[in-house]
């Protein structure tokens, strides 16, 4: 087998192909990392996190919380964050979301530099302070050993994401929920020998079940839990009642009721609960407060409030045409939050979020519109497919008519063939 590959080695040297031999590597630190320190860092830095989305930590960039990936290694196309930065000068969606766009140059290097595999090393993260970040980066935890090592390498092997939260700390963060319904119970045994340092586990939409849950009762230093969109039910909970220094959550989209929420009584540094669409109600979450006072629950609250003000949205205009948080964006109907009397409308439900809980902090900065004013508009509030509230950022053009998905898959599918899906335009008087 030796000569065939000499063979291919010599003629590539014979013949230098030049475009292969001219570029070099992307240098992340170099190239790429400053772009996002001088042109994103002010809204997505230690101080501010549009988006929830922080672009000088790694571990932001490639969480799971982002219901479409930020990053894509090899498919810029797939990227959220190149598919930002590349809209219309005009586009209210395009990143940044202040002043000039990119340049034709710095958006090249990050395509690149996504196509060669988004190559980010682990030490490249800024150093987070620890009162700033919700993120368990500082947490003082022992060396891996040998046991620890080897659990990481199988983690890796096995697809998961395995590594460590900061360049400054051993603590350790695994992510199984890339693997989506293929990671199975038994593959969490695959963590033992991490105990000591396992701060941040993501089982988000994975095929985990109760059974899985129970091996999770030995990881005593997690602070982080996801286990949104899984089988688990009240029965989990039970075993995460030792887990004392767990701060975060999440069990949106599973069957856990009032009574499974009740074991978590114990866990008196819990700081978040995420039990957005499950069966926990405002009663049950209201019990758990009391004995757990610093505790937030997220039920989505906001997200029933926006489907009132949708049916009853022709009643009254809100003030503004623009969301008060992304000045360049218009605001939709299907977020709208009613403030000393004035109907605000925003971007996305997060834009909403995020002002309902400081209003007076953002409120300076709403821009109440002019009589007669009009604005460009996309024609629907509810992606076409699914019947979720459409996504800034995520439209599609057809015809003159700006039309609006809930995700780049709704979109994507729709861009394809437009022809194709008759009803939908007929549903917009576009066919
Ligand atoms: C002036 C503030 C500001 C600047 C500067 C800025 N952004 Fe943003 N960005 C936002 C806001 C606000 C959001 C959240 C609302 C949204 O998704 O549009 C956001 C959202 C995003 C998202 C989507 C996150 C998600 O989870 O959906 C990406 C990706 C992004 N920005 C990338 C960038 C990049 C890359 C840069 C620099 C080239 C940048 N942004 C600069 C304000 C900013």
């Amino acid at each position: 087998m030796r000569y065939p590959i000499l063979g291919v080695i010599v003629f590539a040297s014979c013949f230098p192909m030049p475009e292969l031999a001219a570029q070099k590597k992307v240098d992340f630190v170099k190239e790429v990392l400053p772009i996002f320190m001088k042109r994103c860092s002010e809204c997505h830095g230690a101080e501010e996190q549009e988006g929830d989305l922080r672009l000088d930590i790694k571990a932001s960039v490639f969480s799971e919380e982002h219901s479409d990936p930020i990053i894509l290694a090899g498919k810029p196309d797939r990227s959220m964050l190149y598919r930002r930065i590349v809209l219309d000068k005009d586009d209210p969606d395009i990143m940044p979301a202040e002043g000039d766009p990119l340049s034709k140059r710095q958006i090249a290097t990050i395509k690149r530099w996504i196509k060669e595999g988004a190559d980010w090393p682990d030490a490249a993260s800024a150093k987070v302070e620890p009162e700033k970040s919700p993120q368990p980066v500082e947490v003082a935890v022992p060396d891996i050993d040998d046991a620890g090592k080897a659990a990481l390498a199988a983690l890796r092997k096995r697809g998961a994401t395995a590594v460590r939260v900061s360049a400054r700390s051993n603590a350790v963060y695994v992510n199984f929920s890339l693997l989506a319904k293929g990671a199975k119970d038994a593959d969490v045994r695959a963590m033992r020998g991490l105990e000591p340092q396992l701060v941040w586990l993501n089982l988000g939409r994975t095929a985990i079940t109760d059974e899985g849950v129970a091996e999770l009762a030995r990881y005593k230093e997690l602070r982080r839990l996801h286990l949104e969109k899984t089988a688990v039910t009240d029965g989990a909970l039970a075993h995460l009642a030792g887990l004392e220094h767990l701060e975060y959550l999440n069990v949106y989209g599973t069957a856990v009721s009032d009574r499974g929420i009740g074991a978590l009584a114990p866990l008196k540094g819990l700081q978040k609960l995420y039990v957005w669409q499950s069966k926990v109600t405002a009663k049950g979450a209201a019990v758990l407060k009391k004995q757990l006072p610093q505790l937030v629950v997220d039920r989505g609250d906001y997200v029933a409030a926006i489907r009132k003000v949708t049916a009853e949205q022709k009643a009254a205009a809100p003030v503004n045409d623009m969301c008060p948080m992304m000045p360049k964006r218009k605001a939709v109907l299907t977020a709208v939050f009613v403030y000393e009397g004035e109907r605000i409308a925003f971007c996305c439900e997060k834009c909403l979020a995020r002002f309902a809980k400081s209003p007076d902090k953002f409120l300076p900065k709403l821009r109440r519109k002019k009589p007669g004013k009009t604005v460009k508009d996309t024609v629907n509030e509810t992606c076409p497919f699914v019947d979720k509230p459409i996504k800034p950022g995520v439209v599609a053009v057809y015809k003159g008519k700006r039309i609006g998905f809930c995700c780049f898959n709704c979109r994507d599918k729709f861009a394809a063939n437009p022809q194709k899906f008759a009803k939908v335009l007929e549903k917009f008087g576009l066919k």
